[in-house]
């Protein structure tokens, strides 16, 4: 019988692909292909990462390059390609920029593996999502945002830190569009099983609600020359994790809703199950009146980007 390793490609071999990359092979998850439009880039971070394996006993072996051919047969792809914002440069500038290199890189990865589950990293996520599927044709159980897990770690990093308590024992997680109007759900964190309303007081919990919803831009702030990678690439590889490994986890990811929550073809943070065939169920959470309420406000706020991206060429 043969068996063949799972195959992870990563687009965009900067800080988040690079990053990614290095999880996905010390992880073992399967053999590693890193993509960027720039070759030596590629190239050289893969063969930099190669290097490291027998040091750290790692069975995955990374190549990478411009090429697409590499990527073949992909079962997970990573897509982290884009743009940051450079001063001068308009939100509606990004946009149309990094949906264009979103849609180029969307189609190569949907020519080289027209059976993989896509990941979408780049910003903007809910309206790359958008982009991405639109360029790929995927049904919606194979293209998914990463943005869900990282939110709720980073809620869960803010917990741990308030309460003094493991980060293994706390359960949290974030609803809605990757932006300032992202949904925290303190009522449904637990602590060791513990509500965390018992545990912390009202205006703690508000704090950290409010710091997560800003979490992106702190680590903006203290570095001053690019964003957050380190987090957001484990979030991505986890997801990875739990379609090659065929986990069946649950977790919050964008998802392309069709009714589910009262929204339709939009692209918003919400639980999926995932396992080898990316998507598998949506388990529904009930909301009550406010968490509903702060839910339909950021998904208006992504079908706002999704209607200025219609507006745009790219
Ligand atoms: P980066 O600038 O370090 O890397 C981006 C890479 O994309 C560069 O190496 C660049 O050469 C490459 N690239 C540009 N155009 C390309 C093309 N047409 N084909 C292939 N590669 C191309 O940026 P970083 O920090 O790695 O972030 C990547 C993206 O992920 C950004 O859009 C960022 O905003 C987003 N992001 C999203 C998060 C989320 O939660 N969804 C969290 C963190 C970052
Ligand atoms: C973050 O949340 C920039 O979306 C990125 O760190």
């Amino acid at each position: 019988m043969a068996i063949r390793r799972a195959k992870i490609s990563v687009i965009g071999a900067g800080f988040v692909g690079s990053t990614a990359a290095h999880w996905a092979a010390t992880k073992e998850l399967g053999d590693v292909v890193l993509i960027d439009i720039n070759d030596g880039t590629a190239k050289g971070k893969a063969l930099d990462l190669f290097e490291a394996s027998p040091v750290e006993g790692f069975d995955s072996t990374v190549v990478g390059g411009s090429d697409y051919a590499l990527t073949a047969n992909s079962d997970v792809v990573i897509l982290t390609a884009g743009l940051p914002r450079k001063p001068g440069m308009s939100r509606d500038d990004l946009l149309a920029k990094n949906a264009a290199i979103v849609k180029e890189c969307s189609m190569q990865v949907a020519k080289h593996s027209p059976n993989c589950v896509l990941i979408v990293v780049s910003n903007p996520l809910d309206a790359m999502c958008h982009v991405a599927q639109d360029a790929t044709g995927f049904p919606r159980e194979r293209v998914l945002g990463m943005a869900g897990v990282l939110d709720g770690a980073r809620f869960r990093s803010f917990i741990a830190m308030e309460t003094g308590t493991s980060v293994e024992d706390i359960q949290a997680f974030v609803f809605g569009g990757h932006g300032d109007t992202m949904v925290p759900m303190p009522r449904y964190v637990t602590v060791g099983g513990i509500p965390l309303e018992q545990m912390v007081a009202k205006d703690r919990v508000q704090a950290l609600v409010d710091r997560t919803r800003k979490g992106g831009g702190e680590i903006v702030e203290l570095l001053k020359t690019g964003s957050a990678y380190y987090a957001p690439s484990s979030s991505a590889v986890q997801m990875a994790e739990a379609i090659v490994r065929d986990k069946k986890r649950i977790l919050p990811m964008a998802i392309r809703l069709e009714g589910e929550y009262g929204v339709k073809g939009l692209f918003c943070g919400v639980l999926g199950k995932l396992g080898a065939k990316g998507l598998e169920s949506i388990p529904m959470l009930e909301l009550n009146a406010d968490e509903k309420a702060m839910f339909q406000k950021s998904a208006d706020s992504v079908k706002e980007l999704v209607e200025a991206l219609k507006k745009l060429t790219y």
